[in-house]
């Protein structure tokens, strides 16, 4: 079976270009490299010891989009591409809803004209808005804060009514919590541009020495710490939920929560990297970071259910991986 992987080069992409790669799938991979580089899939490659048909493409260009399904036979995509900093996209609204709603719209035209009746997206926990936890799949989505966030989620109205209009079209809908963690070859794993905006990588960069200290957003939160609680998932668990999906999809549409159905705080989360390094995480707390809500965690019985699929990894996982990977870089 031949997979086209859009964003493959990036943080999940990369991560599940191996597992699809170890599953026996071949794999041809999409990306503009606008938030990644081509060595991370020659790791991919050195890792797997398989290859990969890379075009660097921009997904929003339906004639470069066009030529990879006239070149090969496709059996599904697999939809990473996109932009997905929180913040930028309060500021520059417009260039996320380009490329993150455009590119779904190329694809799925490609698929309609080339008949590829499996599609994978790439969706966010973020499209629950604020809900009561656990965040189940048959909830109503509540407006999210962000056009990050309701570019996730006119991405997945427009692949429900496609595939409402031709239900041979099969298409999952994957809301992924909080991807940490990186292949436990310490080759490939989480390079955020710039300063993070995301914990682990935060956390990750003071344990180095690179930042001096450690923000906390807030420690007033009504949880039983007071601060933020997420559910964080190894990104190699979350990397063999799109094998599952991909394997059970049948037609129609099909939303699954990809998380680990445990909610931990920021407190928890830098306790267990302290006791699993042995590096101290100096941090002030601060204000509250706009946005944000207070508890986020995933009811995963239906991935369990009907995929089949599981985290094995824990968080004391998560953490050596994600420290390995950032000594090694
Ligand atoms: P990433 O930035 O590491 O990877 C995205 C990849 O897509 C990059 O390699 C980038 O170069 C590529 N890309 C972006 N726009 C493109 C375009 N128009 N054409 C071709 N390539 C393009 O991000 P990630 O963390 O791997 O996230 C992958 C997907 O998962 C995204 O859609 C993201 O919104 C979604 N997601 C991520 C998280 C998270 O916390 N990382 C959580 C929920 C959902
Ligand atoms: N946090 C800090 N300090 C930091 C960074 C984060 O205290 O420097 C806190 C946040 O306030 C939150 C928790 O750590 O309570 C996790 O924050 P992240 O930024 O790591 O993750 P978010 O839950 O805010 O968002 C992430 C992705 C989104 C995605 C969402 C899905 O950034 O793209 O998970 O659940 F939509």
């Amino acid at each position: 079976m031949i997979v086209l992987v859009t964003g493959g080069a990036g943080f999940i992409g990369s991560h599940t270009c191996i597992a699809l790669l170890e599953a026996g799938f071949k794999v041809i991979v999409a990306d503009n490299l606008c938030n990644s580089r081509v060595e991370i899939l020659n790791k991919v490659m050195e890792i797997t010891k398989k290859n990969i048909i890379f075009y660097e493409i921009d997904v929003t260009n339906e004639h470069s989009v066009d030529r990879i399904f006239s070149e090969h036979h496709i059996d599904g995509v697999i939809h990473f591409a996109g932009y997905k900093a929180v913040g930028e996209s309060v500021k520059e609204p417009l260039k996320y809803y380009y490329n993150n709603i455009i590119s779904t719209i190329v694809l799925v035209r490609a698929c309609q004209k080339y008949k590829v009746q499996r599609f994978v997206f790439s969706s966010s926990a973020t499209v629950y808005g604020e809900n009561e936890v656990p965040f189940k799949e048959s909830m109503i989505l509540k407006p999210t804060t962000n056009p990050y966030g309701e570019s996730k989620t006119i991405s997945e109205r427009i692949l429900i009514d496609v595939s409402e209009a031709n239900p041979a079209f099969s298409v999952a809908l994957l809301r992924y919590f909080n991807p940490i963690g990186a292949h436990e070859s310490g080759l490939i794993g989480e390079e955020p541009n710039g300063a993070p905006n995301n914990l682990m990588p935060y956390i990750t960069q003071v344990a180095k020495g690179k930042i001096e200290k450690l923000r906390i957003f807030g420690a007033d939160y009504p949880t039983f710490d007071g601060t933020g609680v997420r559910d964080y998932i190894h990104v190699m668990d979350l990397a063999e939920g799109h094998i599952a999906a991909l394997i059970h999809l049948k037609e129609g549409i099909h939303k699954y929560n990809l998380g680990s159905g445990k909610g931990t705080s920021v407190l928890e989360l830098v306790t267990i990297f302290e006791e699993e390094t042995g590096i101290k995480i100096p941090f002030d707390v601060i204000d509250r970071r706009p946005g944000d809500i207070a508890e986020c965690y995933a009811d995963v019985r239906k991935a369990r259910e009907e995929l089949n699929w599981y985290v094995i990894r824990d968080l004391r996982m998560m953490c050596r991986d994600a420290w390995r990977f950032e000594k090694n870089i």
